[in-house]
């Protein structure tokens, strides 16, 4: 296989064509220096048998420089001992390790950054603040801050660096004409917007020697439907050809900028593996240096065909790194059915946006390796347990505990395993990568020898009949459907998607989340010309979800007769349609409807806790039975912790 043969980058040897692009992970300390959770995360990946780890950013500076709270920071001294601890714990399993470098521009935030943000140019960034174009003096102060860190770098061990110049950050600022007005010799011409990182290029290489590769990454399409004279890929080409005759060592093609669709560098579910094949392979077709290309690969024949096709020399592989570090080491040994797949969900992205740190929806130990180490206590021995419930909460449960050796019967009532993982591939045809997770799950209930009952409700009593130990209930929540007035006449979301419930005319749906908004684009695939209405009480439509996952469900209804109606709380259904109550004001409208859907969400199943518990001394709750909203990381985390914690017979 190719993806598993050597290769090089500038004179650096990398034992296969496995790249694990830069990620952010917040990991990191607030002093910028990696912490013992960060160093586990990425020798986790190392062991795993990528080739080479790109580090998530480095900032060059904590005057203008800072992007993220825990990002990377190499010009304290006292970090240096730090980062040759990773890169020692890194190398000792055969990976090679390089530093991304990286300024955010216009895109950091003036908050973290002394009030001030700067750019090459003063263009409004994509919250309309305007950036302070750098002087020639600062521009000077920057090369040697990216210098520095390079340095500082090698000193600490790294193989190489990678410089940030992609994603709408300073230095893609200096690329593209539609962020650098600059008149000076860094703006205007191909050869001036290339010429910064050309100087930090050649800066890095008079410091650190012809042997410290020193590479780029760059959006070679800004995807940006804001600014006409933004990137193109015929820019992206000549760029490429300007940035190998400045003396980069290699390429890493990315795309977009800030003012791009969420979706055009973070590709959610829609996106097909391979999508950026034609990009890659336009650039490597321009330029002789390796290059390395990003493409939502989440499998290894897509990763094969991509170097095969000679879209790239390296692939760059992201977040499947992230859902599992041993892909690689599978591949290589001819387990790729172990292979758990990225799904593309975006929980990583949202997770580090809202709590600061990477979490994953189909590795829950993610981030987490220091924590779980070792594999879990093989203590079972032959005790029996039920779980109850073939969702993923109770498929990762029944996994764990089976390869702990107990003896797991597990109950679901319908005829295939998934729960509501199920519902969410009804939805499109673009949904069959979450159907991925519950592939995984099931090879690894069967290493576990788990007995799967299908089409079986299981109640106390049948459960009794096996005398298990103890009773994971793993049932899932119940929907909400609140106490007003005509809720009897409506229907339930999760029964139009599984197609029980054939819907025509005018809807309304109630519940603007992603179950709700799903539910619209099905029944828009039925039948292109509804007329939906989609009402939430929140002041946005969607805003609890990702935005790149509300954009990616957004885009399947562009062109049709869908309403939004945030800020709106529903008061009663009637046989012609719905009352709302306009939460800022109190009014009340009515939205004329032929059909009422509920996508209100699910709470705790109280019955079937209350009747297991009746029945049994040890009954474990896990995923979305006592706990709402539930979500694929967290029904898989308490799968996975609850299993792995319970202590056998007391
Ligand atoms: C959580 C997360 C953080 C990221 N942080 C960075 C980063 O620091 N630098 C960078 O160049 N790209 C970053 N990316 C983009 C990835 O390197 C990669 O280009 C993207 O995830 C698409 O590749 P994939 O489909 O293989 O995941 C990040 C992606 C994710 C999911
Ligand atoms: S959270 Fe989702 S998108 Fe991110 S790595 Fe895990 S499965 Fe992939």
């Amino acid at each position: 296989m190719k993806l598993l043969e050597k290769g090089y980058l500038g004179t650096c040897q990398i034992r296969n064509r496995s790249v694990m692009t830069a990620m952010t992970t917040g990991y990191a300390g607030l002093d910028g220096a990696p912490t013992e959770q960060l160093t586990r995360y990425y020798e986790e990946r190392a062991k795993g048998g990528v080739g080479l780890i790109v580090t998530e950013i480095f900032r060059v500076n904590n005057v203008h420089g800072v992007a993220f709270p825990r990002q990377m920071y190499a010009l304290n001294p006292m970090n240096v001992q730090p980062l040759a601890q990773m890169t020692a714990r890194v190398h000792q399993h055969g990976a090679r390790i390089f530093a991304q470098i990286h300024h955010g521009g216009s895109t950091n935030v003036p908050e973290m950054n002394n009030g001030r943000i700067v750019a090459p140019s003063a263009v409004p960034n994509v919250s309309g603040i305007m950036p302070d174009p750098l002087t020639l003096e600062e521009i000077e102060e920057l090369k040697q801050q990216f210098i520095g860190t390079a340095a500082a770098c090698k000193a600490a061990d790294f193989d190489g660096v990678e410089i940030h110049g992609a994603h709408g950050y300073l230095l893609c600022e200096f690329l593209s004409p539609a962020f650098n007005k600059r008149e000076d010799q860094y703006g205007g011409s191909l050869e001036n917007r290339c010429r910064l990182i050309n100087e930090i290029v050649q800066g890095i290489k008079a410091v650190c020697g012809k042997d410290f590769p020193v590479g780029v990454r760059f959006s070679c399409d800004e995807h940006d439907p804001f600014h006409e004279d933004s990137l193109k890929l015929p820019d992206g080409i000549e760029i490429a050809k300007c940035l190998e005759a400045g003396g980069a060592d290699f390429l890493d093609v990315s795309n977009g900028n800030y003012f791009c669709p969420h979706s055009e560098n973070e590709e959610p579910y829609s996106y097909a593996q391979g999508c950026r094949e034609a990009e890659t392979k336009a650039i490597k077709d321009a330029v002789s240096i390796p290059v390395i290309g990003v493409s939502n690969i989440k499998s290894p024949a897509v990763a094969e065909k991509l170097l095969e096709d000679g879209a790239c020399d390296f692939v760059g592989v992201g977040r499947q790194h992230i859902a599992d570090p041993e892909w690689i080491k599978k591949t290589a040994a001819g387990r790729t059915d172990d292979i758990a797949h990225c799904i593309g969900c975006l929980y990583c992205f949202e997770s580090l946006m809202t709590v600061g740190y990477v979490r994953c929806s189909v590795n829950p130990k993610a981030g987490r390796e220091g924590i779980f180490h070792e594999p879990p206590a093989k203590d079972g021995n032959g005790r029996k347990v039920a779980v109850v419930g073939g969702g993923v909460a109770g498929m990762e449960a029944a996994a764990v505990l089976g390869q702990r050796g107990f003896d797991v019967t597990l109950y679901e009532k319908d005829s295939k395993l998934g729960g509501e993982v199920n519902l969410a591939c009804a939805t499109a045809p673009y949904k069959d990568k979450v159907g991925w997770l519950v592939t995984t799950l099931a090879n690894a209930m069967e290493k576990g020898n788990v007995k799967v009952c299908l089409n079986t409700e299981a109640t106390p009593d049948l459960v009794k009949e096996n005398a298990p130990e103890a009773v994971f209930l793993a049932v899932g929540g119940k929907p909400i459907i609140p106490p007003l007035p005509g809720t009897e006449k409506a229907v339930l979301a999760a029964d139009v998607i599984r197609g029980t419930k054939k819907i025509t005319g005018k809807t309304v749906i109630i519940g603007g989340g992603l179950t709700g908004l799903e539910t619209a684009e099905v029944l828009f695939r039925n039948d292109p010309s509804m007329d939906i209405t989609v009402v939430d009480m929140l002041p946005k439509i969607g805003m609890t979800m990702y935005p790149a996952i509300y954009d990616d469900v957004m885009k399947q209804m562009d062109g049709k007769a869908l309403t939004l109606c945030p800020g709106h709380m529903l008061k009663a259904i009637t046989d012609t349609g719905v009352t709302v109550t306009n939460t800022t004001d109190g009014t009340d409208a009515f939205i004329p409807a032929d059909n009422v859907i509920l996508a209100m969400g699910t709470r705790a199943n109280k019955d079937a806790i209350s009747a297991f518990e009746a029945a049994f001394d040890r009954v474990v709750l896990i995923g979305q039975t006592a706990k709402n909203p539930g979500r694929i990381a967290t029904s898989m985390f308490d799968g996975y912790v609850t299993a792995r914690g319970y202590e056998p017979g007391i």
